[in-house]
């Protein structure tokens, strides 16, 4: 059986045609990967007040943070760039106060209008309307966090989608030839198993913020099974030979 299996691993004398489309595959999901990370610093980071990503951003995106409000957190986040500290400052503390209607009569809605209504009056879609003092008000609020709603809508995206990124990548890295034959194994489903450690604990981290820990270490996990599976197979396609 050893013998035959010689022609089902991956190397120079495998089918050009599948060696293409193999690499193919692997380069863009390499990129996508690539991507994925950026978009994850992109929407996490600064979330807790501190420059850069840590386990707290990480908490706060799940379960919220009731000293704050989802204005505060986007403007310290993703929306930073959209005003000048000072009138963030102002909109934040406006928020912290209790949203004031009188307050956003005399001095917020003068910022908002300038800064944020090029895109939250409807145009650009995905930003919510933030044009009256009610639907500002809305994202004044204590944060509490992930909605479960959200949460639901974004497992059943992320399951559905990365069953398709590792079974691509899975098959790939089946055709190579690794020893110890455990390390192939725990390569391949680790992935599988890291998807639903961590989406479960991002509903278990909207109870205890200590859960952003395992969400941070599932995706290592996951992290370096993905660069197993790609080096290995991409160094066999073009460089070992059958033996
Ligand atoms: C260039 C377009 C643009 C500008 C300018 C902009 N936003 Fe946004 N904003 C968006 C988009 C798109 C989203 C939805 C996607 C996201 O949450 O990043 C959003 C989301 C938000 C959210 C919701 C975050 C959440 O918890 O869902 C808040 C709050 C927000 N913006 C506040 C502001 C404020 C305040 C300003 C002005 C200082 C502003 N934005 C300026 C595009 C913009």
């Amino acid at each position: 059986m050893m013998q035959n299996e010689g022609r089902f691993f991956i190397s120079k004398d495998f089918p050009q045609s599948l060696r293409n489309l193999f690499s193919a595959a692997l380069i863009t999901l390499g990129l996508g990967y690539v991507f994925a990370m950026i978009q994850v610093y992109e929407t996490h980071a600064g979330l807790d007040g501190n420059p850069g990503i840590n386990a707290n951003d990480i908490a706060i995106a799940y379960s919220g943070n009731v000293n704050t409000s989802r204005l505060t957190t986007a403007l310290l986040g993703p929306m930073s760039g959209n005003a000048p500290s000072r009138e963030r400052r102002a909109i934040m503390d406006w928020a912290t106060d209790g949203a004031d209607k009188a307050q956003y009569e005399a001095s917020i809605k003068t910022i908002i209008d300038n800064r944020c209504l090029r895109c939250h009056d409807g145009s650009e879609a995905g930003a919510p309307l933030m044009v009256t003092y009610e639907q500002l008000a809305e994202f004044a609020k204590p944060d509490t966090g992930m909605s479960l709603a959200t949460l639901v809508r974004v497992s059943h995206i992320h399951l559905f989608g990365m069953t398709f990124i590792f079974f691509i990548m899975g098959f790939i890295f089946s055709h190579a030839r690794v020893r110890p034959a455990w390390l192939k194994h725990v390569a391949m489903i680790g992935p599988f198993a890291m998807m639903i450690t961590d989406i479960g604990s991002w509903y278990l981290t909207k109870l205890n913020p200590e859960f952003a820990w395992i969400i941070i270490g599932s995706g290592a996990i996951m992290g370096m099974c993905f660069a197993v599976e790609w080096c290995v197979s991409f160094y066999q396609i073009w460089f070992s030979r059958r033996t």
